[in-house]
């Protein structure tokens, strides 16, 4: 197209591809001094490493330097509760009385449009001061929570995935916050469909917000909606917690978890798991072959106690796999210390985690894991120019480890380890960078 190029130099990396483990270097690339090129549609035009910059590109371009940093594709978080941002450090319980004390009480709040308007705005600067610049998001059962979070994300431009949370059966679902009817929930679901699916960057995710709180005939009248459009998203919570699955089994029955959800047609190749903790290997061959994505959610499993994810497992199976911070039972919006935490997960599990497949899962693979890779995840040329420039030298700890660290993937490693919000040196939205620290 015409139209100044932009020009971004530093040091590129992005995915072609799933790492594997060991990481195979052919999945991705590396430009050390590399250059982003951006066109004026905020689309990537071309990446490779500085000195071969094609002329035509560099013709009347505008530049930015960012040379010594490391810029790669916005981090996707594939689990969060745009409406528990004042649940975060909650202190105390495990999953469901941790609902019923914190959780619900918070997202009875969004019934006020001011409130959802405004804490909508605070949550997505959040993000985008992490580097994440797309989510699946989980708001709370009132429609206007949902035209909240939509309208506060397409003033942004931002990819973003959403949907009015369904939640009707009693008493899990709490009087205070519940759908009146199936009726009621389906109407209103498929009038925010109407209103803010495909529009701009949006997507619609339908989202029951899990087994407990869904009537059986709440999961049928999703199962038909998914059913009848193909093209809608699903989102919600799979096997967390140990006393969760066991509540699930006394009302719904059923081989697992993942069985009374597949029984229901929730089960799709457009469905997003949050956590998948306590399943086991017929149930990851089902989400396998079904093309299903689990969102690992480290802080929050480890802050709410559910248990340690087998990421391994996962991705033995091919399980689409991405990272959630789950907040306001994950503990960060950093997907970087998401990532780290996930480390440890996986340590405590006999396992690893290098950094080349946590970056992975960071981007590309949460890009998958979402159904959005078309768009987002890498620096392929049509690709939308989402892209985070995270600093080596964000503090003296990480800036001291990465100057003795031998090779590149030592310093991703530390990186990954030791990076948070304070390692974001700049976010990039469409080829627009936005602002992400206070005041600037
Ligand atoms: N399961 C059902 N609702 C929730 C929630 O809000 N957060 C988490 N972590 N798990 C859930
Ligand atoms: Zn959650």
């Amino acid at each position: 197209g015409r139209g100044r190029v932009h020009l971004v130099r530093g040091t590129l990396l992005h995915f072609l591809d799933d790492p594997g483990d060991p990481p195979d270097p052919q999945a991705w690339q590396l430009f050390e001094d590399g250059v982003l090129a951006i066109g004026h549609d905020g689309r990537v035009v071309w990446a490779g490493p500085a000195r071969r910059v094609p002329d035509r590109l560099r013709a009347g371009a505008t530049h930015t330097d960012h040379r010594g940093k490391l810029i790669v594709p916005g981090f996707v978080d594939t689990h969060v509760h745009s409406s528990q941002v004042d649940v975060i450090a909650s202190y105390g319980e495990q999953l469901l009385p941790w609902l019923n004390t914190y959780v619900f009480p918070a997202e009875a709040r969004f019934a006020d449009p001011e409130h959802a308007r405004t804490t909508s705005g605070f949550f997505l600067d959040r993000l985008l001061a992490a580097g994440t610049t797309t989510a699946s998001v989980h708001p709370t059962v009132h429609p206007v929570s949902v035209d909240a979070f939509f309208a506060e994300a397409a003033d942004r431009d931002l990819r973003m995935l959403c949907g009015k949370v369904l939640m009707d059966r009693e008493p899990y679902a709490p009087s205070y916050l519940r759908d009146r009817s199936v009726d009621d929930a389906e109407r209103a679901t498929r009038e925010l469909i109407d209103r803010w699916h495909g529009k701009g960057r949006l997507g619609y995710s339908v989202t029951p917000r899990f087994a407990p709180t869904s009537t059986k005939r709440m999961l049928a009248m999703v199962g038909r909606l998914l059913r009848e459009r193909g093209d809608l998203w699903l989102q919600t919570h799979l096997a967390e917690n140990k006393d969760e699955v066991a509540l699930v089994k006394r009302l719904f029955g059923g081989r697992s978890y993942v069985d009374v959800y597949d029984r229901y047609g929730l089960v799709t190749g457009k469905s997003l798991f949050a956590h998948g903790v306590h399943i086991d290997a017929a149930d990851r061959r089902r989400l396998a072959l079904a093309g299903s994505a689990l969102g690992f959610c480290p802080t929050s499993n480890l802050f709410l106690g559910s248990g340690l994810f087998d990421l391994h497992a996962a991705r033995r199976h091919k399980v689409k796999t991405g990272m959630g911070t789950d907040v306001g039972g994950g503990t960060s919006y950093s997907i970087l210390r998401t990532l780290g935490e996930g480390y440890k997960v996986t340590a405590l599990r006999g396992r690893r985690l290098s950094a080349y497949a946590g970056f992975y899962l960071a981007t590309l693979g949460g890009a998958r894991a979402l159904g959005l890779d078309s768009h987002i995840g890498n620096f392929t040329p049509g690709k939308e120019a989402d892209f985070t420039v995270l600093d080596w030298a964000a503090t003296p700890t990480l800036a001291r480890r990465t100057e003795v660290a031998e090779t590149f993937a030592e310093r991703l490693f530390a990186l990954m380890m030791l990076g948070d919000e304070q390692a974001v040196a700049a976010t990039y939205v469409k080829g627009r960078r936005v602002p992400t620290r206070d005041g600037g």
